[in-house]
């Protein structure tokens, strides 16, 4: 069995990693071995195999660095794998990593029902699997998740704008144009469903209304209004496209934004109609707190993000590896709510934040998430 670091050490490794967000250089089809440079060789003999969707997303970035950076500073050997969104390329990096003997796979998967096959051959390995912030589905080989609460980002969003409009007190009627992620990810089911729950009374109140008829008659039809891999481009063409084809006589008041990708996209189709801050922007929502994201909020162009510190759920996973290969009970702190078709996947659930103007000092630089600079 490996000797691992207490604890005690992973924590305050957590604390070092402020500025960690920027530090990862590997292209996307790129692998990064690092090694420990602890003497122990028994413990950087275990190495722990991270997959990762893409490099063009920020996040994803500051997830796999930090994942790394903990795991290691524990002793572990990483191999850390990103593969530019394709599915295929993702599952060819699975397999190198069981072939080179991981011990246990972290994977933030791409489509969230195409591993079962891969993930057959790790069980057959013994290699156990964490699902990271997005659920591995319909299979029964996965067998942990760490995330944040997916339906709780999206009700956030939802009291956001039911907040901001003052829906609760009898406001509108006020133009709303819905947006959803990938179709091919289950987290974007949750962030529409919990925003759904709450926007949905209005639009059936006509409170809001949706000129352009995407508004999906219920949460389960999300998938129709769903950006194919979380495009900025894609949704920033859509918005354009129901920008011109039906607000030629009136305004859009507000936007539901699944994500920061996506705000970014529509960000661009507004500004590109006409749109201006102070006078018709209209309430934007967010995701993700990336930094060019974070720099429209302060400039006024979206109105909030949900802050998911990416710190804290690389601590969780690196806990859950450390448990695992200890032999220890792994720590979970939801074991009903993730069911993936097959089974229902033990997790742990990290907290998600509104941000808006006013916490990107106090909450986004105060806890060194990002440093003023980004945002200049
Ligand atoms: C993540 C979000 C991210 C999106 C696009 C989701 O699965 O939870 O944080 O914005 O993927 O990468």
């Amino acid at each position: 069995m490996a000797i691992v670091k207490p604890l005690a050490a992973l924590a305050g490794a957590a604390l070092l990693l402020g500025g960690l967000a920027a530090c990862a250089a590997e292209r996307d089809t790129g692998t990064t071995s690092g090694g420990s440079t602890e003497t122990d060789t028994q413990t950087s003999e275990v190495l722990i195999g991270v997959t990762m969707p893409t490099k063009s997303l920020e996040r994803w970035n500051n997830d796999g660095a930090q994942l790394v950076e903990l795991l290691e500073s524990m002793g572990y050997t990483t191999q850390l794998d990103y593969a530019d969104n394709k599915i295929e390329m993702q599952i060819s990096q699975i397999e190198n990593q069981i072939n080179a003997g991981a011990k246990v796979l972290v994977i933030a998967s791409i489509d969230g029902e195409s591993l079962g096959p891969t993930l057959e051959k790790a069980k057959a390995a013994n290699i156990p699997v964490i699902a990271y912030d997005r659920l591995i589905m319909q299979t029964a080989d996965v067998d942990y998740y760490a995330t944040f609460d997916n339906y709780l980002v999206g009700q956030l969003q939802g009291k956001f704008i039911e907040e901001k409009l003052d829906l609760a007190g009898g406001a509108g009627p006020f133009n709303l144009e819905p947006f959803a992620g990938s179709p091919d990810d289950n987290n974007a089911s949750l962030f529409f469903g919990g925003a759904w729950d709450v926007l949905q009374p209005y639009v059936e109140s006509g409170q809001l209304v949706v000129p352009s008829g995407k508004g999906p008659a219920t949460k389960a039809d999300w998938k129709s209004i769903g950006i194919q891999a979380w495009k900025s481009e894609t949704a920033q063409a859509e918005m354009e496209n129901r920008l011109n084809s039906f607000y030629t006589d009136k305004k859009v008041d507000v936007v539901l934004s699944p994500n920061d990708s996506l705000a970014m996209g529509i960000a661009q189709a507004l500004e590109a109609n006409g749109y201006q801050v102070g006078v018709d922007w209209p309430i934007l929502t967010g995701q993700d707190a990336d930094k060019a994201n974070v720099k429209n909020i302060v400039d006024g162009k979206q109105s909030m993000t949900v802050w998911k510190d990416t710190r804290k759920l690389a601590d969780d996973a690196a806990r859950m590896v450390d448990e695992i290969v200890k032999g220890s009970a792994v720590t979970t702190n939801d074991t009903t709510t993730y069911d993936n078709g097959v089974k229902v996947i033990p997790s742990f659930l990290d907290l998600p934040q509104v941000v808006t103007k006013d916490e990107v000092e106090s909450d986004l630089i105060g806890s060194g998430f990002i440093t003023a600079d980004d945002i200049k």
